[in-house]
């Protein structure tokens, strides 16, 4: 079959792979319709993320139609349509029980012990070892944990979303504890972000603050969430997060933008040589300004993605302020099945992210465009089918 691979420190090729089989009797095969860029794929194209290989598949929000079933998978038949969570679930382990469904004990079996989270697609060399799904087929693990039916009437364009995006940004309004009658602060209004900002409104939130340097992404905010936004080239965003939540500063901080601004410039040649010889600590800018802005008592839930050490984190006013700080990969099970019944609804709006799609070829153009936000681009949809 052909697929994305990755060649190097953001060298991409379409090539072709062998096709995956079935492994276990859990396991089914998805012939995949739609592939999407995710900000988490920056830190794997640049190399910073634990290190992919020569070779490796990339890709993990997909949505697709089953092939082929294994004998123990009970809830799929080949010929549905399916949106498969990026991050697998085993479903019966300790952690799974607790519904903290990304720190599975199987999901990423065989890796580094207590500190591995579940595994998630198209990090081959990551835990779990699964390939990606920008590809034509994809193995899917655990099948009946991982994959949903896409209700009729909700489209490919919306669902995609329910594997990665939507439960992401879900998960930060919920274990962020947003309450009615909350300011919440939304930093990064890119996919993630912009349905961290959907969940807090629809949770209930007074009002809801989108910050990001990209203009087009937060004019998209506006349009499309009925958020409001700040711009930190034009705003004086700690006045402003002030004025616009009684003078405290806001009730529950949501960071979605990771650590190194990702994209082009100088910055990100530095990098790009610099991570060969010794890879540089994390630049946690946004999370570092949650952790200012949050009221006193107040709660920041980080979403970005991190490789390791953090230096000159302001631990200090965590404690001084008294603030609640969480973080997780997304616990996509526990959301996706009331995510896809709020699209069928139509309170929860997706398909407005896919802002460049092109067949699985293009792909390295699209991650370009993707990588260097050019022209407008949230996410990129890759469709093997076409
Ligand atoms: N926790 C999870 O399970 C999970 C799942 C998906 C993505 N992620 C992570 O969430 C983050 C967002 O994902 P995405 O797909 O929306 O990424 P993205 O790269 O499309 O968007 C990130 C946005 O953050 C903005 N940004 C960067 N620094 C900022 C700052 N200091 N202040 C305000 N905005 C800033 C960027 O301009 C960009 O618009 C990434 O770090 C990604 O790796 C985590
Ligand atoms: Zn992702
Ligand atoms: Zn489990």
């Amino acid at each position: 079959m052909r697929a994305l691979v990755w060649r190097g420190v953001h060298q991409l090729a379409v090539t072709q792979v062998p096709d995956p089989e079935l492994r276990n009797e859990q396991d089914m095969i998805v012939r995949v319709r739609k592939s999407a860029t995710c900000g988490s794929d920056l830190h794997l194209l640049g190399g910073h993320l634990p290190f992919p290989a020569r070779g490796d598949v990339l890709g993990h929000e997909f949505l697709g139609e089953v092939v082929e079933v294994g004998p123990r998978v009970r809830r799929h038949r080949v010929g549905d349509r399916v949106v498969v969570c990026s991050v697998v679930s085993c479903g019966r382990c300790w952690h799974c029980g607790r519904q903290e469904f990304s720190l599975c004990d199987n999901g990423g079996a065989g890796e580094s012990g207590d500190l591995t989270p579940g595994g998630r697609y198209g990090h081959a060399h990551g835990p779990g070892g699964f390939a990606g799904s920008h590809a034509e087929y994809v193995r899917v693990p655990y099948a009946d944990q991982g994959a949903f039916t896409v209700p009729d009437g909700v489209t490919d364009e919306r669902a995609l979303f329910a594997s990665d995006a939507a439960p992401t940004g879900w998960m930060g309004a919920d274990l962020g504890g947003v309450r009615p009658g909350d300011v919440v602060a939304v930093w990064g209004a890119g996919g993630v972000g912009q349905l961290a900002a959907r969940a807090a409104v629809l949770l209930g939130a007074e009002r809801v603050v989108v910050i990001d340097r990209l203009a087009d992404r937060l004019r998209m905010a506006e349009r499309h969430l009925g958020v409001e936004t700040l711009d930190p080239e034009t705003q004086e965003v700690a006045g402003e997060l002030r004025e616009r939540s009684g003078g405290r500063g806001p009730d529950v901080c949501i960071e979605a933008a990771g650590a190194a601004p990702p994209g082009g410039g100088p910055r990100r040649r530095r990098d790009r040589l610099g991570h060969l010889l010794r890879p540089e600590p994390d630049r946690p800018v946004a999370a570092h300004e949650a952790v200012r802005h949050c009221r006193k008592g107040g709660s920041v839930f980080l979403l970005g993605t991190y490789a390791g050490a953090v230096d000159g984190f302001p631990l200090g006013a965590v404690v001084d302020k008294g603030l609640t700080l969480r973080g997780a990969q997304q616990h996509g099970r526990r959301y996706i099945p009331m995510l896809l019944e709020r699209m069928a609804r139509g309170e929860l709006v997706t398909e407005h992210l896919a802002t460049h799609t092109m067949p699985l070829d293009e792909a390295p153009r699209g991650y370009d465009t993707f990588t260097n936000r050019r022209d407008g681009c949230v996410r990129a949809v890759f469709e093997p089918g076409r």
